[in-house]
């Protein structure tokens, strides 16, 4: 290692003491089951909730788009990279959602980054919720807008906060949906009645909704029929459809200004096609199968009360995503060893992912996990938490 490189051993080993260490671990099978270093794996941490990563028709669709269009979109957006299944997942995403238009991104991070700072600069501000994801807050930042944190979920909060800054520049009121660490809901009608009266814009990261909450999976601005008071509409293609991108619904002009303006569309290579294709795969998969994110939320539900009954606080979810409350960092970690042990595999989410002191395992329902495997998961893993002290 270099000299000016020393700096890193004693940042890293400051991150170690507190329990803030992380590594890398390779997986060679993928699934329901995963395996890693030999060991067969329960899976309880993907965001793959519908399991159509691994959906032969959402896989068949990923090839078929390799064939007719190659490995790589070969050039950016405006260069020549648009292809025409591009346009075909713009055209089923905006159906989707109940939304004018929708375009596409390499990710969802690419995709907060490019439309927040497509639409907010210096002098504006970002209204944000306290426990909104990393891509959101980092879009914020990099916009140089003002950025205010609103106390999660309150709405009289960022009305007020909202009321503070009129009539100097533009405002815009962004929130997730389901929370990707918590499981939560927003109050995302509330949230649009402040938007609406303060005519300020609204942003709603609709990453953990998609394919799960509302018609066909459309999410939850289209279930709560607040498509006409929310701008944009966010989501991302990696997570219950199985592949990876992200993408924004929205008006036709909007869509028209991001192509103008978000830098992170213009200045990056287009979705390789065989994410276009799998993502219309998994949509055609919704279409045929429209009670899939119904069936996935009675079962993460089920668990939820196991858990619950069992004494594990599990805190506000009210989804797919359900956390089992740690606290301490080590201790959080020492659970997963020990989970991981009996073969299941719960990831231990600390900060700076989540606030300070609040390090959780987050548990994620698929819905190929049989209730009968959900009961018997919640059982260990409240012996587990029982034997780390977590609960007595
Ligand atoms: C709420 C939320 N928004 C955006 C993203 C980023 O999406 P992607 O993984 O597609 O970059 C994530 C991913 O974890 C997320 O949880």
């Amino acid at each position: 290692m270099q000299m000016a490189e020393t700096w890193i051993t004693d940042e890293l080993a400051t991150l170690r003491e507190a329990g803030l260490e992380r590594a890398l671990t390779p997986y060679d099978r993928t699934g329901v089951e995963v395996a890693s270093e030999g060991q067969s794996l329960l899976n309880f941490s993907s965001n793959d909730y519908l399991g159509l990563a691994r959906h032969s028709r959402v896989q068949a669709a990923a090839i078929g788009a390799i064939n007719r269009f190659g490995a790589g979109a070969t050039a950016s957006r405006l260069v020549t990279g648009t292809l025409t299944c591009h346009q075909a997942l713009e055209s089923r995403i905006a159906a989707l959602k109940g939304y004018p238009a929708a375009l596409v991104f390499g990710s969802g991070y690419a995709a907060n980054v490019g439309i927040i700072s497509a639409l907010v600069g210096r002098g504006d501000h970002v209204f944000i919720d306290r426990l909104a994801h990393a891509s959101l807050v980092d879009a914020a930042v990099l916009s140089r807008a003002s950025v205010h944190r609103f106390h999660h979920n309150d709405t009289a909060h960022v009305s007020r906060l909202c009321r503070g800054c009129s009539g100097s520049g533009k405002r815009l009121i962004v929130t997730e949906s389901v929370f990707s660490m918590d499981g939560d809901l927003a109050p995302v009608p509330a949230l649009a009645v402040v938007a609406e009266a303060e005519g300020a814009m609204m942003l709603v990261d609709e990453a953990h909704a998609t394919g799960v909450f509302g018609p066909g999976g459309a999410g939850l601005i289209r279930s709560a029929g607040v498509e006409s008071k929310v701008n944009l509409s966010m989501g991302t293609l990696s997570k219950a459809l199985g592949g990876s991108g992200g993408f924004v619904a929205c008006s036709g002009e909007m869509r028209t200004w991001f192509i103008h303006k978000a830098r992170s569309f213009i200045y990056s290579t287009a979705l390789p096609p065989a994410m276009a294709g799998a993502a219309l795969g998994a949509l055609d998969v919704l279409r045929d199968n429209p009670g899939m994110g119904a069936e996935l939320l009675a079962r993460a539900a089920h668990f939820r009360s196991r858990l619950r009954d069992l004494g594990l606080n599990t805190g506000p979810s009210e989804s797919q995503i359900i956390p089992i409350m740690v606290g301490d960092n080590t201790r959080a970690v020492r659970l997963h060893r020990r989970l991981r042990e009996q073969g299941i595999l719960a990831i231990a989410i600390r900060p700076p992912t989540v606030p300070r002191g609040t390090a959780r395992l987050r548990l994620s329902v698929r819905l190929d996990h049989p209730v009968a495997m959900l009961n018997e998961v919640a059982d260990r893993i409240a012996a587990a938490a029982r034997a780390e002290g977590v609960i007595s």
